[in-house]
């Protein structure tokens, strides 16, 4: 089972890792542009100065990397942002962390934003119509506009659970690292 958790104040650091991680054609999908590592550096310093308009949710592998991530940001306009590192892409990450991070937004009255959506890039259009992001100017743009819709009894059920087991995925990580360490 695969867990997609909220990333914690003092693990920051490790997206700036997974960031630079990506090879290069993964990051030109994910900020829309050719972006070197300097400038990865620069995003990732203001990420680390304003945690709480920056929220993370990832997906860490048993050496507790960030393996996947999904970037909300919450500046004027909320902007959504997905990576999965190369050789874990097209394994089902995407579409777990697009759910979890959609949720999120709903259950916390984060309606409207935008995302980075090049016209090629079909795997995140599939995800965005799978779970309910209207994509409001999906033409050859770089920036999508999104509106997301109200949550419902379900969403804050679900986001309740999965925010809970989330814990018990950190805690047992990190009791299996520590054992196979001693
Ligand atoms: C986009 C991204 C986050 C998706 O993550 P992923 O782990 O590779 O995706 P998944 O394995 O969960 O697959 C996603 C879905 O796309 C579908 N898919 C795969 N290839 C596809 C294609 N060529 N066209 C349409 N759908 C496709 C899969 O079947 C799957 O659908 P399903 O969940 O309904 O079965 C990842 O590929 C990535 O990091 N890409 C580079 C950065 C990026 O594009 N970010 C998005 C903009 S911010």
């Amino acid at each position: 089972m695969t867990t997609v958790r909220r990333v914690l104040p003092d693990e920051y650091y490790k997206y700036r890792k997974h960031l630079k991680s990506l090879d290069a054609h993964s990051k030109y999908l994910r900020f829309g542009y050719h972006i070197q590592d300097s400038m990865i550096d620069s995003l990732c310093d203001k990420f680390e100065a304003e945690l709480d308009k920056n929220i993370l949710f990832c997906i860490e592998n048993d050496e507790l990397e960030f393996v996947a991530v999904g970037h909300i940001a919450l500046q004027d306009e909320m902007e959504l942002a997905f990576s999965v590192l190369t050789e874990y892409q097209g394994k089902g990450l995407g579409n777990q962390l697009f759910k979890r991070v959609i949720q999120w937004c709903r259950t916390n009255s984060k309606l409207k934003g935008c995302m980075v959506c090049l016209s090629t890039n079909s795997v995140v259009k599939h995800l965005c119509l799978k779970y309910g992001i209207h994509l409001k100017n999906d033409g050859p743009e770089t920036m999508a506009s999104i509106e997301l819709d109200r949550p419902n009894l379900g969403t804050y059920i679900t986001e309740a659970t999965e925010s809970n087991l989330a814990i018990a995925d950190y805690l047992g990580k990190r009791l299996i690292r520590g054992l196979r360490y001693k």
